[in-house]
């Protein structure tokens, strides 16, 4: 598999996921690291890794279709099959996400479907509560509400504040997404009826 990698900030789960290509635990290889933001700190992080990069900065005058476009003619004369977005705070188009259906996954931190969107540390702790974690899917139009691959939950303490509380939250998103993606490369993912099924059964519990 060719995997796509797109970013926006800091790129810790990308570097998980190269990581996890280079030694072999997801049978995939890099082929291209997109950003929308030329100074996302993970596109240093990613050429110091000899990751081939690119950036595909939003222009101020065209729309959200035609840089999208320009995002896809990217990652497709890469020859990328499957995309991760890992941290890429920008909305994709509904013509990228069909696309791309089946083969482009997001991680967002928080138990779907508790806290799409964004500040999701704050909302869970404002809500109290008692667990808080990390789901990876696969991305359809409506934002953060596609067919779910993997889910970790942490505890939230009474001592937490979001800083520690997403610190929790990141290490998990670390293990889930490189599992998540091996089992996409592996074609092991299947959805039927809005579900994912893995080796053909539905998972109810994450760990
Ligand atoms: C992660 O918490 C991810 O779930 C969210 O944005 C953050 C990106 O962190 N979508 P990083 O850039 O991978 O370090």
């Amino acid at each position: 598999m060719r995997l796509g990698i797109a970013i926006s900030g800091v790129g810790s789960n990308m570097l998980a996921l190269a990581q996890a290509c280079r030694d072999g635990r997801i049978p995939a290889d890099i082929a291209l690291v997109a950003s929308d933001r030329n100074d996302a700190p993970g596109l240093v992080r990613a050429t110091e890794l000899g990751l081939p990069t690119a950036t595909i900065a939003r222009n101020r005058d065209e729309t959200r279709d035609q840089h999208d476009a320009r995002l896809r003619a990217a990652f497709e004369s890469n020859g990328v099959d499957c995309i991760a977005l890992a941290g890429y705070m920008r909305i994709l188009s509904a013509d990228f996400v069909a696309a791309y259906a089946g083969r482009l996954l997001n991680i967002h931190p928080s138990l779907l479907p508790r806290h799409k969107g964004l500040h999701t540390h704050r909302a869970a702790l404002a809500a109290h509560d008692r667990e808080h974690g990390a789901t990876v899917h696969f991305v359809v139009p409506e934002m953060d509400s596609g067919p779910i691959i993997a889910q970790a939950a942490v505890p939230v303490l009474p001592t937490d504040d979001e800083t520690a509380l997403a610190a929790r939250v990141l290490a998990v998103e670390h293990r889930i997404y490189p599992q998540a993606l091996k089992l996409v490369a592996e074609g092991r993912v299947t959805v039927a009826n809005g579900r994912c099924l893995i080796d053909g059964r539905r998972v109810e519990t994450f760990s």
